[in-house]
């Protein structure tokens, strides 16, 4: 059966990588990708290894994320960066709302929704990150917290904005720690949150491309990859080395 969705994959390089490091891996992710078609693969390497990555990635298939961005396109912001400039270093998406931004630096649903209509503006395709921790799914509000992240992150976006948005359902409890969601329990959520972003927009919802996140490694994404509501993964650890992170593409992009 032919997918709904091309598949996407989405190396989160986080904190890690001297500009010469991050170039080689680049390079071989690349090349390791180069004869795949019907799949989208991107890097997000760190913001100073983004220009020179998007140097080296131009002529294509990968495309380079950022990992953050700042709400305002300029002005006395020290320490920001904003989509135009991120756009300008040549990146084509970028990663907002990431758990570790949420859990370390205080990030907020309506600062993500802000990045995320700052990074639309400026022509960037947001990731746009939601997950609950595991207090929440013990207590059974996964799929309420799910909902208000879904609904502060979306808020005032038109359907033609909605159609260039990529989700990833990321559960806090799965991010690094080896212990990933069952397929049943990721498909659970991203169902969830496609119907949520039909009950807005049916069209939009169909096309929406929700990726799993959380310790997604070459042996457990083609379980993931088989459930309908399963698009692609945001690859934290697994993405840092080209021959895993290649793997996890050909596995995934082959279900
Ligand atoms: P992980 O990270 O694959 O190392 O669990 C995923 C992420 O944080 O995006």
């Amino acid at each position: 059966m032919a997918r709904a969705r091309r598949p996407f994959f989405c190396g989160n390089w986080k904190l890690n990588g001297s500009i010469a490091e991050s170039l080689a891996l680049a390079t071989e992710v690349r090349n390791g990708v180069a004869s795949l078609r019907d799949v989208d693969v991107a890097v997000a390497p760190s913001f100073t290894a983004l220009h020179a990555v998007a140097k080296r990635l131009e002529d294509g298939p990968v495309t380079v994320a950022a990992q953050d961005c700042f709400w305002e396109d300029k002005g006395a912001f020290t320490g920001e960066v904003s989509a135009p400039q991120l756009l300008d270093a040549g990146c084509k998406q970028v990663i907002l709302g990431h758990s570790e931004r949420r859990q370390l630096l205080g990030e907020l649903d309506a600062a993500v929704n802000l990045k995320a209509r700052a990074a639309l503006r400026a022509g960037l395709a947001p990731i746009i990150c939601v997950g609950e921790t595991l207090a929440e799914r013990d207590a059974g509000e996964t799929l309420g917290r799910i909902q208000a992240q879904l609904d502060g992150a979306l808020a005032d976006m038109t359907d033609a904005e909605l159609a260039r948005i990529v989700i990833a359902y990321e559960p806090v409890w799965a991010i690094g720690t080896g212990r990933n969601a069952t397929p049943a329990q990721a498909e659970e959520v991203h169902r969830f949150i496609r119907t949520r972003v039909a009950a807005r927009s049916a069209a939009q919802a169909g096309q929406l491309r929700i990726l799993y996140g959380g310790s997604v490694k070459p042996d457990n994404i083609r379980a993931l990859m088989a459930e309908e509501n399963v698009d692609g993964g945001l690859v934290g650890g697994a993405s840092l080395s080209a021959d895993s992170f290649v793997r996890l593409v050909k596995e995934g992009s082959s279900v």
